[in-house]
């Protein structure tokens, strides 16, 4: 690997939840491994009253609570910890970006950074204007002027819908450069949604069947069990299609239905995807119900557990219209991809935590066994495992042995934990190095981020201004509404995942 340059790493919104979860464990898995620069200072920054030592102290409690490989080195992190730093100001206060650019410029010459930072904006992103066009004022943003780089990583949720993408987008560009700005979205970070990109270009066999002459429809998966946890306030502004869609799947999404790219390059791979984005289908307003079907959870027992509804979860409206599942179907409108409905479905409180990509072949064009031969076993399927058990398998009907021709539908299986001792990397690990080393291939660019939004932004106003348009109540522990049943063709189904964990499903309306 190239020689990684000696950075400051200034996280804004340093004692929030992110900072203590994933990013200060991820830093500290990238220094165990020998992954980070020679020297570095990671430079927390906030509002929160602590000094050098005691965010230390701060960070050591987490990095072992939250670290992926437990236990964690103690000699390791006893020295990583050494390169932590805290700086208290009001990020809304300009009169503190001095004060922090004292601290930053004593830092580069300590660590001898040659002017590289490295700002992570782990705050809420309505500030995320008052911080750019503060570091900017203090010239913190200059860019490869003799001085270094200087990058910056925006985590979401970074907008609403198009307008505040686009609006995002335009402050964030008044001060940084697009080749300045990371934006995070860490499904990318997968090991499994890069090994799609890998598995396509490795395996010459697949390609000639990558298209609308070999593929009935492609189905995307990415359910969960959990609920919204605590976080009632952003989920209930958000919601499924903005938490999920927009942000992770779509762009999931454009890495599975991309050309392959002439060369193994950010800009080369970008340019791929955003020519998939342009070229989806838009669902029109009459349309929003004959695609998109949402609903949200309902009072059940999953695993003799009570779950509450979600109208019942702490800080959510009572009479909450907000979709906690949402199932569609949409076209891409080009060669390889014209007439193949993608199936996308996602939501909480489902059986089971599950992300998957599975393409469904068409079917045998003359079945001489369909009366020992179920419809639901009836096409082969290659399934991109993501998480969890990542891998990869394919289906196929094969003739049990006896006599007569009795086919069962059986698969072919990977299974990465099958090689041994293969270690997954957090996505963050990987996405913070890829921000340190300067490579955007796995972040999204702005004219992705805006065509993403542009095909939800239509979906959103529909709901808004159409009261009509069903949100389907489902049992919690159930694969969600069976009205998402009708977005597939007579004969289709949903994959099966897993048994639902209740019996009956209220499709109550909400
Ligand atoms: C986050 C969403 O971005 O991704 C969450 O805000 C969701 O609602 C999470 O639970 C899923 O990520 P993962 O890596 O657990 O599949």
């Amino acid at each position: 690997m190239e020689k990684i340059e000696n950075c400051v790493i200034v996280i804004f919104g340093a004692s929030g939840d992110l900072a203590k979860r994933k990013l200060l464990p991820s830093l500290f898995e990238l220094y165990h491994k020998n992954l980070m620069p020679f020297k570095f200072a990671i430079l927390g920054v906030g509002r929160s009253d602590y000094d050098d030592e005691s965010f230390r102290e701060k960070a050591n409690i987490n990095v072992k609570l939250f670290s992926k490989n437990k236990p964690v080195n103690q000699k390791s992190l006893r020295d990583f910890l050494k390169s932590i730093y805290y700086e208290e100001i009001d990020p809304n206060n300009a009169e503190a970006y001095e004060q922090l650019k004292k601290r930053i410029t004593d830092l580069n010459e300590f660590v001898d950074a040659k002017g590289n930072y490295l700002y992570y904006l782990a705050t809420p992103p309505n500030i995320y204007d008052v911080i750019t066009t503060n570091l900017g004022a203090q010239g913190l943003n200059k860019h490869n002027d003799g001085e270094g780089w200087k990058r910056i990583v925006l985590e979401k949720p970074l907008c609403s819908d198009l307008n505040s993408a686009r609006a995002l987008n335009a402050q964030i560009h008044k001060f940084f450069n697009e080749d300045q700005v990371y934006r995070i979205d860490h499904f990318l970070g997968k090991e499994g949604l890069q090994n799609i990109i890998a598995f396509r270009i490795a395996n010459a066999i697949f390609e000639p069947l990558w298209n609308r002459n070999y593929i009935q429809r492609v189905e995307i998966t990415a359910a969960e069990n959990i609920g919204i946890e605590d976080r009632g306030v952003y989920y209930d502004a958000n919601g499924a299609l903005r938490d999920m869609v927009a942000t992770h799947l779509l762009p999931l999404m454009s890495v599975f239905a991309m050309e392959l790219p002439s060369k193994f390059e950010a800009s080369v791979i970008r340019n791929e995807k955003i020519k998939v984005f342009h070229s989806l289908v838009p669902i029109l307003s009459e349309n929003v119900s004959k695609q998109v079907v949402r609903g949200q959870y309902l009072e059940a027992t999953m695993r003799g557990d009570k779950i509450v509804s979600y109208r019942k979860e702490k800080k959510v409206e009572k009479d909450s219209k907000t979709e906690t599942y949402l199932a569609m179907k949409f076209f891409i409108d080009n060669w390889r991809w014209g007439g193949v409905p993608f199936h996308i479905r996602t939501g909480k409180r489902l059986p089971t935590k599950i992300t998957e990509v599975a393409i469904h072949f068409k079917k045998s064009p003359h079945s001489l066994f369909t009366r020992d031969f179920p419809t639901r076993y009836n096409d082969n399927q290659l399934v991109f495992r993501i998480q969890p058990d990542d891998g990869i398998w394919f289906k196929f009907g094969m003739k049990m042995p006896s006599a007569g021709f009795n086919i069962k539908s059986v698969n072919v299986d990977f299974h990465y934990k099958d090689i041994g001792e293969v270690e997954f990397p957090e996505p963050f690990e990987q996405l913070l190095l890829d921000c340190i080393r300067g490579d955007a291939m796995l972040f999204t660019r702005a004219d992705a981020m805006e065509a993403c939004w542009a095909f939800v932004t239509p979906i959103i106003q529909a709901w808004k201004e159409n009261p009509d348009i069903k949100l389907h109540g489902y049992l919690a522990g159930s694969w969600g509404p069976k009205e998402a049943t009708a977005l597939l063709e007579p004969g289709e189904e949903w994959r099966y995942l897993s048994k639902e964990l209740v019996n009956g499903v209220d499709s109550t309306d909400l």
